[in-house]
């Protein structure tokens, strides 16, 4: 039997008591299970309505949202929720606890002994790039906004729920801090396959998280799409826009390898090139077109090959001679 999917939208529309205007307009979306998708979008344009309508703390006005093939409103908000992490900007955690206390809550509830809880407790803060013999015992107070927020995701992840749902939860972080924080979420995902709707307003954040990015504006989802996808054939003006496809380069430079890669089919010649899964799409497209080839091969850390990318699908409008400028 097929799984089925992670998270499905049956024509999802929410209007609050006394709006004239829909937050979310007649969505149908479906996500699979361990695909990461961001939501990017302007202010007020839904993302927050989108997705709090998962874990049932806004109900929709019609149609139905189905977690891995079943109706959300059959199930009991408790138990819905035990499967879903959620982890917001403002954090959240409760200030009179120690980190270790903060992240054993859902444990806690779950009835783990005592053993179990110190263990998960242990992983999730390695998970997160907090030693635990550090942090166990801080309180909120005393960590950084950035050690803070890598808390509010440990104690996500702590009943090990299927689906994440994170609501700009980087947005209140400084700069560098939070591309740390992004690398580590991906470091995260590969080891745990969890099914990610991430929130963001920032395209570039979008780019780089999402296997997949839901852009939306007033309410309706403009594109569903990869981001190669996106920057590559936006559906309208729109997205064009947002993702500035314009300047397609400086957009690739932000991607990696392994974000556009397809299966290998076939025998892969000795001689063909290898580029590394973290190597960006800019430089692939550098090296695709110096040679006199049409594709490269991706391997992995081990330099095992994972995937292949070929010319065409980093190619539209005048992307050779941009490639070739540089
Ligand atoms: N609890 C609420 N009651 C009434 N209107 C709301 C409520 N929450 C959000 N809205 C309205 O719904 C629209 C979408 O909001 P929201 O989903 O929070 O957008 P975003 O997260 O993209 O900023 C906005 O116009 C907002 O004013
Ligand atoms: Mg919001």
């Amino acid at each position: 039997m097929m799984e089925p999917d992670a998270i499905v939208f049956d024509k999802v529309s929410k209007t609050y008591t006394n709006n004239l205007k829909p937050a979310v307009c007649e969505t149908s979306l479906k996500v699979k299970k361990g695909v990461f998708v961001t939501v990017v979008g302007a202010s007020g344009c839904g993302k927050t309505t989108l997705l709090t309508m998962i874990n049932r703390i806004q109900e929709p006005s019609t149609g139905h949202i189905m977690i891995q093939g079943k109706d959300i409103k059959t199930m009991p908000k408790t138990c819905l929720r035990r499967q879903i992490g959620y982890v917001i900007q403002q954090i959240g955690l409760f200030p009179h606890m120690t980190v270790e206390k903060n992240i054993a809550i859902v444990p806690e509830i779950l009835g783990w002994d005592k053993q179990k809880k110190d263990r998960r407790i242990d992983f999730l803060l390695e998970l997160v790039a907090l030693p635990p013999k550090e942090f166990r015992k801080r309180y909120p107070r005393q960590l950084s906004g950035g050690q803070q927020q890598r808390v509010g995701l440990a104690r996500a992840m702590a009943g090990d729920p299927e689906i994440m749902l994170m609501d700009e939860p980087f947005g209140a972080i400084d700069a560098i801090t939070r591309l740390s924080l992004q690398d580590e979420l991906l470091c995260i995902q590969k080891k745990l396959h969890k099914t990610i709707l991430f929130v963001t307003h920032d395209i570039d954040e979008a780019l780089k998280l999402g296997d997949k990015i839901i852009i939306m504006n007033e309410g309706k989802v403009l594109q569903y799409d990869t981001p190669l996808n996106m920057i590559l054939s936006p559906a309208n003006d729109f997205v064009r826009n947002l993702v500035n496809s314009e300047d397609v380069i400086q957009r690739l430079s932000l991607m990696k390898a392994e974000q556009a890669m397809i299966g290998i089919e076939g025998k892969i010649d000795a001689r063909e090139l290898r580029v590394s899964s973290q190597e960006n799409l800019k430089n692939v497209l550098i090296c695709i077109l110096r040679s006199e080839r049409d594709s490269v091969i991706v391997e992995d850390d081990s330099e095992k090959p994972v995937g292949r990318i070929w010319l065409n699908q980093l190619k539209m409008n005048k992307v050779e001679e941009m490639a070739l400028a540089l």
